[in-house]
């Protein structure tokens, strides 16, 4: 077709549904698809795997401007790599989880990744290897405030804490009993206090939709994104 470009931002908490809802997104589109909190991942495995030390600032910063990372971009395999290795799993383990905050804080670090995002999102708006039409939806905690202000369509992705220390025990121990959830309220909970002293993502900034996904399920939730983006940005 012809139709223009198109960017998807869409911020959210730990457990909003925000990855696999942004994907499903880019894919019923077919744009690319970008998860910046896989970037903060990947820096945090390379610095680990590198012996560098996470306190000293300076040094994982200056790590983090020389890492070899290729992020994969389309949505049915968003692979991450660096120095060629495939770390997609590692970077999920509760290793990087616990530690990824001390980057994610590190505020040479955001510079560097932010120009990357911003560099992959000005790419895919120009042209596109695989999909169907020019753009991307990018998701993180500051794209819709920080890295793509301009984009066409602008989302927070929001649920109770409830829901979201629900979905990640399922997520992370298969089950959301008692005991699973609790399991998950230090990690949820205190990552997400930690992550906003830098940028504000509880709140949805001026001209930004929010979508309380607390009582939708995923179908329903992609639906109400899809929805959003049909009525903002005119796609045919
Ligand atoms: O969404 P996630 O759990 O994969 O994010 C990993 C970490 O990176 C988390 O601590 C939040 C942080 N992050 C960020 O600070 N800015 C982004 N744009 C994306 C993620």
């Amino acid at each position: 077709g012809t139709r223009r470009s198109v960017v998807v931002a869409i911020d959210g908490p730990s457990g909003s549904g925000k990855s696999t809802v942004s994907r499903r997104v880019a894919e019923r589109l077919g744009l690319a698809y970008l998860d910046t909190g896989a970037m903060y991942r990947a820096a945090t495995w390379w610095a680990l795997h590198r012996g560098v030390d996470l306190t000293d600032t300076g040094a994982v910063a200056a790590l983090v401007r020389d890492m070899p990372l290729v992020m994969g971009v389309d949505p049915r395999e968003p692979g991450v790599h660096v120095d060629g290795q495939d770390i997609g799993e590692a970077i999920r383990e509760t290793a990087i989880s616990a530690a990824v905050s001390a980057v994610a804080t590190n505020l040479e670090v955001r510079a560097e990744l932010g120009r990357r995002q911003r560099a992959e999102i000005a790419a895919q708006e120009a042209s596109s290897a695989f999909s169907q039409g020019r753009g991307i939806v990018a998701e993180g905690r500051d794209i819709t405030t920080v890295i793509a202000p301009d984009a066409d369509v602008r989302l927070l992705l929001t649920a109770s804490e409830q829901a979201r220390l629900a979905r990640r025990a399922r997520e992370v121990h298969g089950s959301d009993d008692a005991a699973a959830v609790e399991a998950t309220r230090d990690q949820v909970v205190r990552r997400d206090a930690d992550d906003s002293t830098v940028s504000q993502f509880l709140v949805a900034a001026d001209g930004v939709v929010t979508i309380d996904s607390s009582d939708l399920d995923l179908e329903q939730t992609v639906q109400a994104v899809l929805d959003v983006v049909a009525r903002t940005a005119d796609l045919h």
